[in-house]
């Protein structure tokens, strides 16, 4: 029988994930669909309920409704609880379960790079929402956390919800600093840079062994990317993160592997494509978004 999933958010045009989706469908031969609803903040139970209804297996969910949908759900997955936020649901024996794949789909996209977790130094530009799943799911890993945000009591807040969960953290200015010199994982997760905006600040100085994230994955290199690089640094953008937030629902899901490398190539096929025809439009959906 053909299983349905979807994602929903508002607004919802840009979403690269039903492609993905469908080819990981087509590569294991899989008789399932994925559909995008855009779906208003105000009629977000209705759209639970519709799902429900119509016999879906599962869905995405995107901005703005990951914290909102949680008290429409039955039970969190551990994941969804330490984010505060759903991005993946399952429906299983009627049961409507929220789960949160951004911050380990980070860890999966830098593991491979980094070559362990444990005792290293990262530091991460910006407190939001995408900052925290990262953050809590680096922390779990065993590494020592220094957020530093342009509004210091929203990194002070972050530090404290990270040390609830027993990890180790501090905030710190957002500028350059001696952390430069013992980095092993930078993450750019703000805003700036979406629209081609250069970063505040230069990582001129930075150790050569880091390895320097940005979650935004269009524009593919953001300026900030460009200045790592220049420092003789390692970099990679924030599609990684969001294949594997992808690849890890779809396990979730589905069981087993998910068809990583298909999935992969379907969101670069896509990106190339809307690149060339709508850049600018395509720019602004351009971040992965914890
Ligand atoms: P999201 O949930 O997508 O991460 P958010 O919660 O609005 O979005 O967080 C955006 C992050 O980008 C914040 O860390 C924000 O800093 P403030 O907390 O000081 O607002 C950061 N940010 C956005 N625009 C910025 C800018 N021009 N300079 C520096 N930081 C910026």
């Amino acid at each position: 029988m053909e299983k349905h999933y979807a994602v929903i958010g508002h607004p919802i045009e840009h979403s690269l994930s039903p492609e993905m989706h469908k080819a990981g469908y087509v590569a294991l031969g899989l008789d399932a669909e994925y559909q995008r609803f855009d779906v208003e903040p105000s009629h977000l139970a209705e759209a639970v309920e519709g799902l429900c209804a119509l016999g879906f297996s599962g869905w995405n969910v995107t901005l703005p409704h990951k914290e909102n949908i949680i008290s429409l759900l039955d039970t969190l997955t551990p994941q969804a609880k330490r984010a505060g936020a759903v991005n993946t649901v399952k429906i299983q024996a009627g049961q409507r379960i929220g789960h949160n794949t951004d911050g380990d789909g980070f860890v999966c996209a830098v593991e491979g790079e980094l070559k362990g977790f444990k005792g290293k130094k990262a530091v991460l530009l910006g407190a939001g929402g995408a900052a925290k799943g990262i953050a809590l799911a680096l922390a779990e890993q065993g590494m020592q956390l220094h957020i530093l945000n342009r509004t210091p009591e929203k990194a002070e807040r972050l530090v404290q919800a990270i040390q609830r969960e027993g990890g180790t953290a501090t905030a710190g200015v957002f500028a350059p600093g001696v952390w430069l010199g013992d980095v092993d994982l930078l993450v750019q997760t703000t805003s700036v840079g979406l629209h081609g905006e250069r970063f505040p600040f230069s990582v001129q100085g930075i150790s050569e062994q880091a390895l320097v994230v940005d979650i935004i994955f269009n524009p593919r290199e953001t300026a900030f990317l460009q200045d790592a690089k220049q420092q003789g640094c390692r970099t990679l953008n924030g599609l990684g993160m969001l294949l594997h937030q992808g690849a890890l629902a779809w396990e979730f899901w589905l069981g087993g592997q998910a068809p990583v490398e298909e999935m992969r190539q379907a969101l670069q096929k896509q990106l190339s494509q809307r690149l060339s025809t709508d850049g600018k439009k395509e720019a602004r959906n351009g971040r992965s978004k914890g």
